[in-house]
């Protein structure tokens, strides 16, 4: 595959989906829910999933597109050139704070991550990298990550896994989050991968998440050496989604050997 090529198109088409999410800040939203009433979709999430299905068909016709609103989350065959897309995550956020969403792409050949893509709109940060060719924030080039203590560091968590929940038990959540400098929750995984690639964070951990929500941050976090996994430590799902823990290198370890049991 012409990744050159590729990039050139899949940033073009986010700086243009970007601008039109903007736009639709003046214009009333369709709001609808999806499997229960905090489950939010919007117009603009289908219409931006479309914006890039189309694109993609008439400049690349045999790639594939995966992406969140047309429900395709049992794709079984990642053979080709496969573009995951997560048109807005953070659909909650977007309807509520018009902030802190992002555009997510991930683009892989045969299975392989080849090119990461995460756009906050409001910012005006695209996260992008290449595989093997480094990972970059806009112009600026993001540093290899290095290693934190648990006592230093900030960890992205959402509150509802410290809570009550039947994904995993509190108590083991507990320790760690008591030991940590700090907690953050950017309701957007894609932003909270970014951030981790980008030092902001040094972790994120999260128990329940869909292939389109981290195809994009898995390529940009292996380009400056940060390590994803799922919670059990194995590699993630991208067929059903799976759970997700991504780290600073060696905080990887410390973290499932003190606190995870792994
Ligand atoms: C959601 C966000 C959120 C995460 C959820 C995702 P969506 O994606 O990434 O941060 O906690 O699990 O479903 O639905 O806004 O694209
Ligand atoms: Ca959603
Ligand atoms: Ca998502
Ligand atoms: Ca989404």
């Amino acid at each position: 595959m012409d990744r050159k090529k590729i990039d050139t198109y899949a940033k073009a088409w986010v700086k243009e989906a970007g601008e039109r999410l903007k736009k639709s800040f003046s214009e009333e939203l369709t709001i609808e829910t999806k499997s229960n009433r905090n489950d939010l979709v919007t117009n603009l999430d289908k219409e931006i999933e479309l914006f890039f299905r189309h694109k993609i068909a008439e400049t690349f016709s045999d790639h594939k597109v995966v992406g969140e609103e047309a429900m395709e989350a049992n794709y079984s065959n990642v053979s080709g050139v496969v573009w995951i897309i997560d048109p807005i995550d953070g659909t909650m956020n977007f309807v509520h704070q018009q902030r802190n969403f992002a555009i997510s792409i991930g683009i892989y050949e045969d299975g392989v991550g080849q090119i990461g893509l995460i756009y906050d709109v409001i910012h005006d940060e695209l996260y992008h990298a290449i595989k093997g060719e480094g990972a970059f924030m806009n112009e600026q080039r993001l540093p290899m990550l290095e290693e934190v203590e648990v006592s230093d560091m900030i960890l992205s968590i959402n509150a509802t896994w410290i809570g009550e929940n039947n994904r995993i038990d509190p108590s083991i959540l507990t320790p760690l989050v008591r030991d940590v400098r700090g907690t953050r929750s950017y309701g957007s995984a894609a932003i909270e991968l970014a951030y981790v690639a980008a030092g902001r964070t040094d972790a994120y951990m999260t128990m329940r998440l869909a292939p389109w929500d981290f195809a994009g941050g898995v390529v940009l976090l292996q380009e400056v050496g940060g390590e994803v996994t799922t919670m059990d430590n194995q590699p993630l799902d991208f067929v059903n989604g799976s759970s997700l823990f991504a780290s600073k290198p060696g905080l990887h370890k410390q973290i499932n050997e003190t606190y995870l049991g792994k």
